[in-house]
């Protein structure tokens, strides 16, 4: 039997070291207000939908009733405009009071009652991005504090309303303030995506150091053109930033907008796919209340999460892009690949694609592999590396393929056996 070796069984960072709090080994999972609920505060005339307790308690009870949770969708956070407009007495951040009546302490046990974790937002800088008060330099370990005592399990610092000197000295302080509460706390870096996301502005060994997470790149918009943007960035940016990722410290190309009102259904299955391959944060900023149950199924694909919580930690990467068809590539633990066959084109039939395992790179096991159509559900057959692999993918939509080697089947892991049906296993 062939063994890879350990340090890549243990999933083991080869390239930088990560932040000691020994937190999002695999990437994290759960649901942001901020793309569908904006900053929201009118409660008199919406209270279905501001920014509120109430809206939080709701989606964490869908959370946990709904299936999400066993799936691994496990943090209910907060984004902008949670909290009062001015600083309590003592120099805190305070919640709204009229919104979050109850406070932010009872909030996180609620959220922690349903075996869920919460998180928190706040900015570096002298306001967070919707004028409510920011996290300043001489702010940062009463905020932490605040934060550790409310019980929270992550926070996302954005960057407005600062420089890049006052970022530089402040998204590594917080660090180091988080890990003085004692509390381990999940730490979200929106730092990156204010100096433009590349080197040399932008120092990734640092980050991954002193970050759990970061955006790298602007903010997604209920959009196809944003989804597609994010995603070029990603593909022509990947030598900078593949490397970056690893368990502990992950690249966020930001929420997943699907079960909103932009994408269509294969474009939804494309976020899915490539968030998958790229070993990115699934935040759902949709409205779990009257989510639609097609939505559901692309987000509650047992097999496309275990692809993006696979244990290595390695982002994937585009390997190709021919006539409107890019080819996305991610290894995976014990000899198993994804690839994502992307159609970026409209011309309105599903067209067809052919590649084998040679032409994908993927030459490992010379037995051959088994091949999987993740979002169809569909066991493709096994196919030796020579052998044609056709397929046909819609107009702005995806085939997102799971292989496993046939020559090492004593790797299968237990997640596994449980998700995929006899016939690959
Ligand atoms: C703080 O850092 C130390 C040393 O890097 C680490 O061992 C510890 O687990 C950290 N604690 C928290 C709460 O992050
Ligand atoms: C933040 O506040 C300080 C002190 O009032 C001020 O000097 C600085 O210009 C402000 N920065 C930004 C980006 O608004
Ligand atoms: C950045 O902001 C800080 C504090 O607000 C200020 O003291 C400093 O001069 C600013 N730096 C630059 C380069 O603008
Ligand atoms: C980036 O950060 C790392 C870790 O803090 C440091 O060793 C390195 O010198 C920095 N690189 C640059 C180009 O500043
Ligand atoms: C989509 O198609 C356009 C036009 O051919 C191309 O420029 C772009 O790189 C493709 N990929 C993405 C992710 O937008
Ligand atoms: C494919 O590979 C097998 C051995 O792995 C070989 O026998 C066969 O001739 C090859 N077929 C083609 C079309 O190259």
């Amino acid at each position: 039997m062939l063994l890879p070796p350990l340090s890549i069984l243990l999933g083991l960072a080869t390239c930088c070291s990560t932040l000691d709090n020994g937190l999002l080994r695999t990437p994290p999972m759960g649901w942001l207000p901020w793309e569908r609920f904006r900053c929201n505060t009118d409660c008199k005339t919406d209270p279905e939908n501001c920014i509120s307790e109430y809206l939080i308690k709701k989606m964490a009870d869908k959370i946990a009733e709904d299936g999400w949770k066993e799936l691994g969708y496990e943090y209910v956070n907060l984004d902008d405009c949670w909290s009062a407009k001015e600083r309590d007495s003592q120099g805190r951040l305070q919640p709204d009071p009229d919104r979050f009546p109850s406070g932010i302490k009872a909030l996180a046990d609620y959220v922690h009652s349903k075996g869920l974790k919460f998180g928190i937002y706040s900015d570096m800088g002298n306001y967070t991005c919707n004028g409510y008060p920011g996290t300043t330099l001489d702010t940062i370990e009463t905020d932490a504090k605040t934060f550790a005592e409310w019980e929270v399990d992550m926070l996302k610092l954005d960057g407005c309303y600062s420089n890049s000197s006052v970022k530089a000295i402040g998204y590594p302080k917080m660090s180091i303030a988080l890990n003085k509460t004692a509390r381990p706390i999940a730490y979200s870096c929106s730092w990156p995506a204010y100096e433009g996301g590349l080197p040399p502005k932008v120092n990734y060994t640092l980050l991954g150091e002193i970050c759990n997470l970061w955006r790298n790149f602007g903010d997604i918009q209920d959009s196809w053109e944003s989804v597609l943007d994010i995603i070029e960035w990603f593909g022509n940016n990947q030598e900078k930033l593949q490397p970056a990722a690893g368990p502990g410290r992950w690249n966020d190309p930001d929420m997943l907008i699907i079960g909103n009102f932009g994408l269509s259904y294969e474009q939804s299955k494309v976020q899915m796919a490539l968030w998958a391959i790229l070993a990115a944060p699934l935040f759902i900023s949709s409205d779990l209340r009257t989510m639609s149950e097609e939505a559901k199924y692309i987000l509650q694909n047992q097999l496309l999460i275990y692809i993006n919580q696979d244990a290595l930690g390695i982002q994937g990467q585009r390997i190709s892009k021919t006539h409107r068809f890019e080819v996305w590539k991610r290894t995976l633990i014990n000899g198993q690949f994804a690839v994502a066959v992307m159609n970026n084109g409209t011309d309105g039939r599903p067209r067809p694609f052919a590649t084998n395992l040679a032409l994908l790179g993927i030459l490992d096991c010379k037995e051959g592999y088994k091949i999987y159509d993740v979002l169809e559900q569909v066991f493709l057959g096994e196919f030796a590396l020579n052998t044609t692999i056709n397929i046909k993918v819609t107009p702005t939509g995806v085939v997102l393929l799971f292989l496993m080697p046939l020559c090492s089947s004593t790797y299968f892991t237990k997640p596994i056996l449980r998700i995929l049906p006899l016939e690959v296993q």
